[in-house]
């Protein structure tokens, strides 16, 4: 591993593991490749082109665009790909699931056959814990489970990990997949509940809780993601796929109690409003083999979402802008008509 080709890079998991990678590894060179739809930013890797000169790289592009993949990847040099680049929310691809479609299964198979003709070149996919669909009891997610996706974003990125494996059993391309759980922490865009609900409260509008707020999600610091698939990149066996999450689950109005309390804001912001379609109840990952590995989580899930909470105090200057202009629209599409429930 001297060149990694980062597709998503700008995005929110992707620019906070270019950042990490570059600080944990002095020879590494990142090549971050990344559309900039309204989730990428460069702003999220302003600090990094300050801090680490030559050795990051910024290119514009599709990951749909198979000339300029291949373009990209032989101009750097690039031995390893890891490709976070995806449409990535579960409301949005209610609404519309067509670039769902193309990037994520689509762009996936053009990551896959530049790393293959490029001379099978080693490549990550990171993928989800929503491929396994909502999970029923006590269950834990295993990595041998069958996928069973229920949102079109979940069934997009389980085509793509049936791609991915297809690859290294028909042409022994060296791939490694990691399914995360959901996560939180700096840069990531306030479509997505944790953020969405802290600069709601920071703005004292309401937090619109789906349902009866009793889903269980594994709310996890992005910087165990990062470590973990560092580690999986170093020391994961070619051919596998890991889990990672922290193991525990906790409900969404448990996540709101402790997001509510860090800020000292009152509970009476809380709405219970309309439903998700086809809303996961629950998600929860056995992590015994990335843990085989020599990984543990440094956050629980009240450190990390305590963390989260004050990046969005102290950096401003990221989401106002962002929450006064495309994400306008966004949020009267999908909060402006949704029922509020009177009681959940
Ligand atoms: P994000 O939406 O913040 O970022 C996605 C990035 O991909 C953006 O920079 C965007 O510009 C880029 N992109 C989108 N379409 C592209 C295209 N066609 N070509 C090139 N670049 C394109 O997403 P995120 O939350 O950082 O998620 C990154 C990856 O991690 C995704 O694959 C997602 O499925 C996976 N994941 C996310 C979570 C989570 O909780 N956020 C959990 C598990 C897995
Ligand atoms: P989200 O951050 O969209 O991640 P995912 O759906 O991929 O797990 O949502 C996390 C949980 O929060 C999920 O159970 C849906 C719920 N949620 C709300 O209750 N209200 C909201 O406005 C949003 C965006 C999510």
């Amino acid at each position: 591993m001297h060149h990694l080709l980062v597709t998503g890079g700008a995005g929110f998991i992707g620019s906070n593991f270019v950042r990490w990678m570059l600080q944990q590894h002095p020879d590494l060179q990142v090549t971050v490749y990344d559309k900039l739809t309204y989730a990428g930013r460069l702003e999220n890797l302003q600090d990094v082109a300050a801090a680490f000169g030559d050795r990051y790289t910024f290119r514009q592009g599709d990951i749909c665009d198979a000339g300029r993949v291949a373009e990209v990847i032989a101009e750097r040099g690039v031995d390893t790909i890891v490709n976070f680049a995806a449409e990535t929310h579960v409301d949005r691809s209610i609404m519309d699931p067509d670039a769902f479609i193309q990037t994520d299964i689509y762009g996936t198979y053009v990551l896959l056959e530049a790393a293959r003709q490029a001379g099978n070149l080693r490549y990550h996919q990171i993928s989800t814990d929503e491929v396994y669909g909502h999970i029923e009891g006590d269950h834990r997610s295993l990595e041998s489970d069958c996928l069973a996706p229920r949102s079109p974003y979940a069934a997009s990125k389980a085509g793509a990990d049936h791609l991915v494996n297809a690859y290294f059993i028909t042409y022994n391309l060296p791939i490694t997949i990691s399914r995360g759980a959901n996560n939180i922490g700096p840069y990531q865009y306030p479509e997505k509940v944790v953020p969405l609900f802290v600069t709601n409260a920071l703005n004292d509008q309401p937090l619109p809780v789906y349902g009866d707020g009793q889903q269980r999600r594994d709310y996890q610091f992005v910087l165990d993601h990062c470590q973990a698939i560092d580690l999986i990149l170093r020391k994961g066996v070619i051919g596998e796929t890991y889990n990672v999450g922290t193991g525990t689950e906790m409900t969404n109005l448990a996540m709101v109690e402790i997001l509510l309390d860090e800020l000292g804001k009152p509970a009476s912001l809380i709405r219970h409003v309309e439903d998700r379609l086809g809303h996961d109840r629950r998600y929860c990952l056995d992590v015994h083999k990335l843990m085989d590995l020599g990984w543990e989580p440094d956050y629980t899930h009240e450190e990390a979402i305590r963390a989260t909470v004050r990046w969005y105090v102290d950096n401003r200057w990221w989401w106002e802008p962002i929450r006064s202009g495309e994400f306008k629209q966004y949020y009267e599409q999908v909060y402006g008509k949704r029922r509020v429930l009177s009681a959940p």
